[in-house]
């Protein structure tokens, strides 16, 4: 199981008609996904040319905004989604705070039975959850001149403060954490089923990986990947 395969068992399950991805790159995920109409948004989609061309001729289908998502939502949102957002994935910029801001814009346009999956939100070490201000590109020239310790090439920032986050100020959305492909946080509306208590969001910003490393359990909620099957029939 993987975020692909959690994605599209959703949007089969509740017969999604909209599907938004924020943080595209090489549409990966994107161009796999079956869905009558798909949204993408990257400030800078990387295609591949074959992949590229296929998208210009209408094979590999969807809408793409080369935007960031906070250009996205305030410019082609009010139109572009007026019609509702079913499901949608979380994978742009990997900080707490754009992360966010990009559910909390999702929210808006979410149908009522739809459902935000957001990737990298179970880092496993310190280096996987390095902060950055406003580019993957910043730990990159870090661990480029070895000042990463423990790098080992993937990054998931901290968006796993994002759950945390979500899970004690949000008390109208359910978020828990799927335990595979780095994390998946999964958030639909309604009330939450297990509420995060005993941590303040105002300490999050300054707070460290060992904050994780500690309560991994109890911040985000998280279920095993069998749990998948539990939340499909709640759908
Ligand atoms: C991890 S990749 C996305 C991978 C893709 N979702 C997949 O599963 O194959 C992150 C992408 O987010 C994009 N990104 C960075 N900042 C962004 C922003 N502010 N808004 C939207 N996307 C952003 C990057 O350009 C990059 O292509």
């Amino acid at each position: 199981m993987n975020r692909l395969t959690v994605l599209q068992a959703i949007i089969d399950k509740i017969a999604a008609q909209t599907y938004l991805e924020i943080g595209v790159q090489e549409g990966k995920i994107f161009f796999q996904i079956k869905a009558p109409r798909k949204i993408g948004v990257d400030p800078q989609f990387m295609f591949p040319k074959k992949a590229k061309l296929k998208h210009l001729l209408g094979l590999n289908k969807g809408e793409t905004y080369e935007l960031t998502s906070t250009a996205f939502f305030a410019e082609v949102a009010p139109k572009c989604l007026a019609g509702g957002v079913d499901v949608a994935l979380i994978d742009g910029l990997h900080t707490y705070e754009q992360a966010l801001q990009d559910v909390e814009n999702c929210l808006q346009y979410l149908n009522p039975n739809g459902v935000i999956i957001m990737h990298d939100c179970n880092p496993t070490s310190r280096a996987n959850a390095w902060p950055v201000q406003a580019s993957i590109n910043e730990v990159l020239e870090l661990a480029e001149r070895g000042e990463v310790p423990g790098w080992n090439g993937c990054w998931n920032g901290d968006v796993w403060k994002t759950i945390a986050h979500l899970r004690l100020a949000n008390p109208d959305v359910n978020v828990f954490t799927l335990d595979l492909d780095w994390g998946l946080g999964v958030v639909t509306r309604g009330r939450a089923t297990n509420p995060l208590t005993g941590f303040a969001t105002a300490n999050l910003a300054a707070a460290d990986y060992s904050l994780l490393e500690s309560n991994r359990q109890e911040l985000l909620d998280l279920r095993p990947p069998s749990y998948f099957k539990t939340f499909l029939e709640t759908l």
